[in-house]
C-alpha cells in the first residue's frame, strides 16, 4: 500500500462491555482508503462486535471512531443511517437478501433508498449483475438461487452505491471451498476496481490472502498484526 493514501477509518481506544464483561478492550487501528484488512481470532474474541461498531449498527461504550475524519459517536440516528446508505456496503455469512424481491430488485433496493433515478438504477443494476456473473438469474428469487449465487447478489447489492468501505463478516462461511474461493477473488477484484476499502472478518487463513494486513484479536483486544 502506498503510504500517501488518505486515512479512511480510524478507531481509537474502543471499549465495549456486555453485562459488565468487556468484549472490546482498547481497540485502536487505522485503515487507509482502498486498503483491505482481515480481522481474525477465536470465536467470541469480538470480531463481529467490532465490525458492527465500524458499520454504525452498534456503538462502543467509549473511544472514538472516525470515518473520513468525522466521529461516528457524535452522529444521531438519521445521520448514521445516511452515512451507512451512502458510504458503507455490508456482506453477511447468511446473505440477508430480501426474500420477496428478485436478484435484480435486491440490488436495486439500496439505489432506491438513495434516490437514484430509475434510468441510472437500471444501468447500474445491469452492470452489477453482469459483473458478479448472475445476469442470467436476475429475475429469480433468493430461494431459487444457490448459496454462491446469493452471495454474488449480496456483493452486487453492497457495491451498488459505490461505497468507500465494505464490511464483510465470514462471507464464505456458508459456501463450499470452490465457491468460497470464487467469492473471495470477486471481492478482491471489485474492491480494487472500485477503490473500496474492505474489512473482512474470517476464520480462514486462505481468506486473509486477499487482504493487505491481518489483525489478530483475542479476548476483545488486537494482540498482533501480520501480513498474509
Ligand atoms: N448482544 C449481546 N449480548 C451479550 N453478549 C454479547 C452480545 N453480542 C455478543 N456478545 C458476546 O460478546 C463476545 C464477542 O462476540 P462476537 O460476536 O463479537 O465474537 P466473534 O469474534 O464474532 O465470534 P465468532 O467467530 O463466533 O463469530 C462473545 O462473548 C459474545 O457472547
Ligand atoms: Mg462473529
Amino acid at each position: 500500500m502506498e503510504p500517501t493514501l488518505p486515512i479512511l477509518l480510524e478507531a481509537r481506544n474502543l471499549t465495549k462491555s456486555y453485562d459488565g464483561r468487556a468484549v472490546l478492550r482498547d481497540v485502536s487501528f487505522t485503515l487507509k482508503a482502498g486498503e483491505r484488512l482481515a480481522l481474525t481470532g477465536p470465536s467470541g474474541s469480538g470480531k463481529t462486535t467490532l465490525l458492527n461498531c465500524l458499520g454504525g449498527v452498534d456503538r462502543a461504550d467509549s473511544g472514538t471512531l472516525l470515518l473520513e475524519g468525522a466521529p461516528l459517536e457524535t452522529m444521531n440516528g438519521n445521520a448514521l443511517a445516511k452515512l451507512r446508505r451512502q458510504s458503507l456496503g455490508t456482506i453477511f455469512q447468511f446473505f440477508h437478501l430480501l426474500p420477496t424481491l428478485t436478484a435484480r430488485e435486491n440490488i436495486e433496493f439500496p439505489l432506491q433508498l438513495n434516490g437514484v433515478s430509475a434510468n441510472e438504477r437500471r444501468q447500474r443494476v445491469q452492470h452489477l449483475l453482469d459483473r458478479v456473473g448472475v445476469a442470467h438469474r436476475a429475475e429469480a428469487l433468493p430461494s431459487q438461487l444457490s448459496g454462491g449465487e446469493m452471495q454474488r447478489v449480496a456483493i452486487a447489492r453492497a457495491l451498488a452505491n459505490q461505497p468507500r468501505l465494505l464490511l464483510a463478516d465470514e462471507p464464505t462461511g456458508n459456501l463450499d471451498t470452490a465457491n468460497g474461493e470464487n467469492i473471495l477473488a470477486l471481492l478482491k477484484e471489485l474492491s480494487v476496481e472500485q477503490g473500496a476499502a474492505l474489512v473482512l472478518v474470517t476464520h480462514s487463513s486462505e481468506a486473509t490472502r486477499i487482504c493487505d494486513r491481518v489483525l489478530h484479536m483475542r479476548d476483545g483486544q488486537i494482540v498482533s498484526e501480520t501480513t498474509p
